[in-house]
């Protein structure tokens, strides 16, 4: 079987072949460099580091689906359209619950469309997902257990222009399958 990268996969064993699917902001090279640069902001690492190349802000968790709902994933993705927008990820904060410690700002409109549709396009093909609000945030921390001090930080404006469909394999970077544009302005 050939995934939409073109990766050579293995047959499933025993089981029904399952993969672990999000959308995402996925930062170019400098947007990267300048939140990895936040994690300075801390007095001391606070849990387990995120690599930098897996810094990226979660759009919608799609969670393990069948194999065979990649694809189909991916053809409403592409019909899923809006402007891009600015995003400004300007204070850190911790998720108790998760156990995270992340760089996060306000949910522009513009995002939050992107989402409901991004929802709205996934429904449509029968996935089912839990009902959540978008807080944009990139973790840096995972295993974050107490509440760590969280110093003020430089606002770092984000222009974001596309979207991505991104999977979680254990033990591998998370690989980005299919990127989209947002339009531009005229
Ligand atoms: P996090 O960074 O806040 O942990 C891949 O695991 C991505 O999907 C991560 O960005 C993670 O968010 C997010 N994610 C994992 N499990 C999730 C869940 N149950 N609900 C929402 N997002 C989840």
């Amino acid at each position: 079987m050939s995934s939409p990268s073109g990766e050579k996969r293995n047959p499933p064993k025993g089981r029904e072949a399952r993969r672990r699917l999000f959308f995402a902001l996925w930062p170019d090279s400098p947007v990267r460099r300048a939140i990895a640069d936040r994690r300075a902001a801390f007095e001391s690492e606070p849990g387990r580091c995120v690599p930098d190349r897996n810094l990226h802000i979660t759009l919608l968790f799609l969670g393990d689906q069948p194999a065979e709902t990649v694809e189909p994933v991916i053809e409403v993705a592409a019909g899923v359209s809006g402007p891009g927008f600015p995003l400004v990820l300007d204070r850190l904060g911790w998720f108790a619950r998760a156990r995270v410690a992340w760089l996060g700002g306000r949910a522009p409109r513009s995002g939050e469309a992107l989402v409901g549709g991004l929802e709205a396009a996934v429904r449509s093909i029968g996935i089912e997902l839990q009902r959540r609000r978008w807080h944009p945030h990139a973790t840096l921390f995972r295993r974050v257990d107490r509440r760590p001090r969280l110093p003020k930080v430089e606002p770092l404006e984000w222009d974001v222009t596309g979207f991505s469909l991104v999977e979680s394999i254990p033990g591998k970077p998370y690989q980005v399958l299919r990127t989209w544009p947002l339009q531009s302005d005229p």
